[in-house]
């Protein structure tokens, strides 16, 4: 059995959600499309998109889901859209919402698609960041927490499928 090891408490996450809501209210647009990247952005997502009605923000939401790990740490190296594609985002600002950025891939993937569906604008907002693992060059504009070269999950974010419904995040062995 792997054990999950607690990393950031609820308490925690619901703290930096709700300065980050902040965060976005003060640069952004206060009209904005959600775009929230399936499905490990689902959990952070829901709690966001209220924190961002609290700081006064007026959004549709939207989902794009990414072909990505399946069911391996390690990614494939090729990402690219599967299923329905977000609808109504042609002349809109959009904020992908995404759980972790680690090579980088899946966050370039989303922002092209969006860009080839017209929007106006595609900001980027990350729950985690992995800096350390970057392969391509792109940059979340807004990052909840800065992690190291771990493996994580919870809040959303499984590995091959199994704990996206804990409360918090940990790490795995
Ligand atoms: P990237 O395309 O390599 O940046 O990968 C980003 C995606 O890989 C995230 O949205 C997650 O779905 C997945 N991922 C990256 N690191 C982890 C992890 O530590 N735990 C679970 N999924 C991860
Ligand atoms: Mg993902």
């Amino acid at each position: 059995m792997a054990t999950v090891t607690k990393l950031f408490d609820e308490r925690r996450i619901a703290q930096r959600v709700e300065a980050l809501a902040a965060e976005i209210a003060k640069s952004l647009p206060r009209e904005l499309v959600l775009v929230v990247v399936l499905k490990g952005a689902l959990v952070f997502a829901a709690d966001l998109m209220r924190a961002l009605d609290r700081a006064g923000l007026i959004l549709r939401v939207d989902f794009l889901r990414l072909s990505s790990y399946g069911h391996a740490k390690q990614s494939s190296g090729v990402v690219r859209p599967v299923g329905p594609l977000p609808e109504d985002v042609a002349g809109r600002d959009v904020l992908v919402v995404d759980d972790i950025v680690d090579t980088g891939r899946s966050l370039v993937a989303a922002r092209s698609v969006l860009l080839a569906r017209g929007a106006a604008t595609v900001s980027t907002c990350v729950l985690l960041d992995k800096p350390s693992r970057r392969e391509v060059e792109v940059e979340p504009d807004f990052v909840g927490f800065t992690i190291g070269d771990v493996f994580v999950v919870g809040y959303g974010i499984d590995f091959a499928e199994q704990h996206r419904h804990l409360p918090y995040i940990g790490t795995i062995d």
